[in-house]
């Protein structure tokens, strides 16, 4: 009997085949491959031949050399393409049996398919996998949903390839049916809010005159402190890079107009669903469609600008600038965990979101020295009722509040696009507010829909008899 393999992975684009190559080099598994057209499957057979896959050129060929459970990672294209191989490996896949859609498919789908596939018996499991293609291939960090019956089998495959932080593999069972795909979609929303943070401050340091080499040894200066992370890692190097056929930087020739997949509008649509104000990441998917908006732009009269110069020594402006985009990403994260916590309210998952914090840790686009301090706060405090309510995270914000505000209120006088640092501030400002406007708005609905209002004073819902005699009555 020819030896068969412990896992299968369907979809050879850059991501699959550089997960069957890592699942490959880890000792203890033997990985099958199978693509729709063979001849990928057959390059990536040639050009790897020390992963000694078992590779297919059927699907029933494919599932045959699987051993039981059979267990196999969907890598194609989130949408239609998933739901056909889905439907191709159920036919022919028994009770007990796995399938991981390893893409970043939407939450729901994901709800949607597991309850499909439990109702013949089979696994299935979304597992939201970070780091892009390099991650994929020397290790991503996994967020799997689904079954606790199907992580017995799947875990100790998956923790074979993590990334490790500290000595533990950046994978954690995050709850069932569709929690992994909530929680990498969440992933990627505090990633285009981080991302629009640092592209803010390179902007405000662009426009204080700047150049983009100039501007790229300050973010690998700042990556040697707190802002230490992946994302600012890469920024400098983005930023470094010249033309190679105009000589100009790079960033400079880059058509600015930001492109997008949609988990970032998924994240805020879901937000705006369970009611959590996840500021921070909307604006920086608005900003993505501004930025995207070529005609409208194009089209652009001339506009009143009224703008005047923003007076501040280089240096101190530097390190405002840093301080600024420390706290605009501690309201970010903040309000991703946030929305995690309500999704797991709403769909029922028990998500621990410590573990969240430690499997972020390395591997991801969101990977960071601050990810560390996060798991502490959870550490210490399970039950957290906003991540900057943790006491470092209070003092991170209250040291660098002075600046942040001069930074907000220094880009809108220099009429400098802000609107993720603008609106995090907004966020933290209204979180501390004691008494909030929005009693007035209570107000406003009561006398035209007399949509009612409590009072501070005594329970009960209220109306004012607005076009009557403006006297009080208690609806309930
Ligand atoms: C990751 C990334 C990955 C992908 C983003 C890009 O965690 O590895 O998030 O999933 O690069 O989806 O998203 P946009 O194309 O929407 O920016």
């Amino acid at each position: 009997m020819t030896e068969k393999a412990n896992i299968g992975v369907v979809g050879l684009a850059v991501m699959g085949s550089n997960l069957a190559r890592n699942l490959a080099s880890r000792e203890g598994n033997r990985v099958a491959i199978y693509n729709r057209s063979y001849d990928k499957t057959k390059t990536v057979t040639e050009n790897f031949p020390e992963a000694d896959f078992i590779a297919s050129e059927t699907i029933d060929d494919f599932v045959e050399s699987l051993q039981s459970p059979k267990t196999a990672i969907i890598m194609v294209q989130a949408g239609a393409g998933t739901d056909a191989v889905i439907d191709q490996l159920a036919e022919r896949f028994s009770p007990g049996d796995i399938i991981v859609d390893g893409g970043n498919a939407l939450f729901t789908d994901t709800i949607r398919r597991e309850k499909e596939l439990a109702a013949k018996g089979i696994n299935f499991v979304g597992a939201g996998i970070s780091g892009g293609e390099e991650g994929a291939l020397n290790g991503p960090s996994i967020m799997p949903g689904g079954s606790v019956e199907a992580y017995e089998t799947l875990g100790p495959i998956l923790e074979s390839i993590a990334a490790v932080a500290e000595g533990e593999p950046c994978v954690t069972h995050i709850g069932s049916d569709g929690a992994g795909h909530f929680v990498k979609m969440i992933h990627n929303g505090i990633e285009y809010a981080d991302m629009q943070l640092i592209a803010e401050a390179y902007d405000i340091l662009r426009q204080a005159g700047m150049q983009p080499k100039e501007i790229s040894r300050v973010f690998r200066e700042w990556n040697q402190g707190e802002l230490e992370s992946y994302l600012i890692e890469i920024t400098a190097e983005v930023l470094d890079q010249v033309d190679t056929n105009t000589g100009k930087p790079l960033v400079d020739v880059i058509l600015d107009q930001a492109g997008s997949k949609g988990t970032g509008v998924w994240t805020v649509k879901n937000a705006l669903d369970l009611g959590v104000p996840v500021s921070g990441i909307a604006e920086a998917v608005f900003a993505r469609s501004l930025s995207a908006q070529a005609e409208q732009r194009a089209a652009r009269p001339k506009l009143a600008d009224h703008s005047s110069d923003w007076k501040i020594d280089r240096t101190e402006l530097i390190d405002k600038v840093r301080k600024a985009l420390f706290a605009s990403k501690i309201i970010a994260y903040s309000q991703g965990f946030d929305a995690i916590q309500a999704g797991a309210k709403e769909f029922d998952w028990q998500i621990n979101l410590g573990e969240v914090a430690k499997i972020w840790r390395a591997g991801c686009i969101i990977r960071a020295r601050f990810l560390n301090r996060i798991t502490d706060a959870y550490r210490a405090q399970p039950d957290l009722q906003a991540l900057l309510y943790a006491e470092y995270f209070q003092e991170a914000i209250a040291d660098s509040l002075p600046a942040w505000r001069e930074v907000v209120a220094g880009a809108a006088m220099a009429g400098i696009p802000a609107p993720a640092f603008s609106s995090s501030l907004s966020y933290y400002d209204g979180l501390r507010a004691e008494r909030l406007p929005a009693a007035l708005v209570q107000g406003q609905r009561d006398f035209f829909g007399a949509h009612t209002y409590k009072r501070v004073d005594k329970p009960g819902s209220f109306h004012t008899l607005w076009s009557g005699d403006r006297s009080e009555i208690q609806t309930d």
